[in-house]
């Protein structure tokens, strides 16, 4: 059946959803200093999306398209939300998007579907963009009858969000602050290294967030043999496994973020290549956003 999304045609299955879309703003908040919360009409997007994935949203004409890991959506409404951290041009335009507006690009879902089974005790560790990203995992982890223990961490109380949402379909929420204003001080990797030096039994840990905080809870789990599953943030541009710009070291092979991920398995990342590829472009990003 042809489904039209805003009035433009889409195809009824396979890649139809790969074609742009354009979506309308319904809402778009400040969560916390400078990470803010978007929420789009896109029921094309909202009909299919499952935890893991993301989308490509470009804010205006001009703009470049920015892939954004989806936190929730509502497949009834059609509504999908995403949590977006401003630090480049792009994303401060997402940042002054106002309801009523229309995107010239919402394309989605891309990548491949996170894997979610009942494997017993899952540990979500989310930071930044990445607690909100975490949510939608946590909740697919607990329908599927997992014990769920959530962790997030943040520098200080005032820039953590969504613990109602994460308490709702967690068994236990973990929480650190830098400054010890709420939870513990203590971060991922020591606690995270205590509990399975413990003997805690943990049979699977999936961290979403900045390349650096997923590094090290690759680094943390390694030695404990406890399967980590990351979901990578490389450079994108199509989305669409054509470009290259997403390109990844993974188990000695390359792969493509946006089509044979964004999830990998962390201890077979290329860590040090990830780290300077994304290193390369934070220059011009400041330099683009200041100007
Ligand atoms: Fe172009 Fe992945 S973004 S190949």
């Amino acid at each position: 059946m042809m489904t039209t999304v805003n009035g433009t045609p889409a195809k009824s299955a396979g890649h139809d959803l790969f074609e742009p879309q354009q979506a309308t703003v319904v809402k778009r908040e400040p969560l916390v200093p400078n990470l803010q919360l978007l929420t789009v009409h896109a029921p094309a997007v909202a009909a299919k999306i499952q935890p893991g994935q993301f989308v490509i949203v470009r804010a205006d004409e001009h703009g470049e398209r920015i892939p954004l890991t989806v936190a929730d959506w509502d497949r009834e409404a059609g509504l999908v939300s995403c949590v977006f951290m401003q630090v480049g041009t792009s994303t401060y335009k997402l940042g002054k998007l106002k309801p009523g507006q229309v995107l010239p690009t919402f394309v989605g879902p891309l990548g491949r579907a996170l894997e979610i089974e009942q494997w017993g005790t899952v540990l979500c560790a989310g930071g930044c963009y990445g607690i909100g990203s975490i949510y939608p995992v946590a909740r697919a982890l607990k329908e599927k009858g997992n014990r769920v223990i959530s962790f997030i961490e943040g520098r200080s109380k005032f820039l953590l969000y969504w613990l109602d949402r994460l308490t709702a379909v967690s068994d236990e929420v973990l929480i650190a602050t830098r400054d010890g204003s709420l939870g513990e001080k203590e971060g991922y990797p020591n606690r995270v290294e205590r509990m399975l030096a413990a003997g805690e039994q943990v049979d699977r840990v999936i961290a979403l967030g900045c390349t650096f905080m997923m590094y090290q809870m690759s680094e943390t789990t390694r030695p404990f043999e406890v399967k980590t599953i990351v979901s990578l943030n490389p450079i994108m541009i199509d989305g669409t496994g054509m470009c290259g710009a997403c390109r990844v070291a993974v188990g000695g092979k390359t792969r493509f973020a946006c089509v044979d991920g964004p999830d990998f398995d962390a201890h077979e990342v290329d860590w040090e290549l990830l780290l300077a590829r994304r290193k390369a472009y934070l220059g011009p990003e400041t330099e683009s956003a200041e100007k």
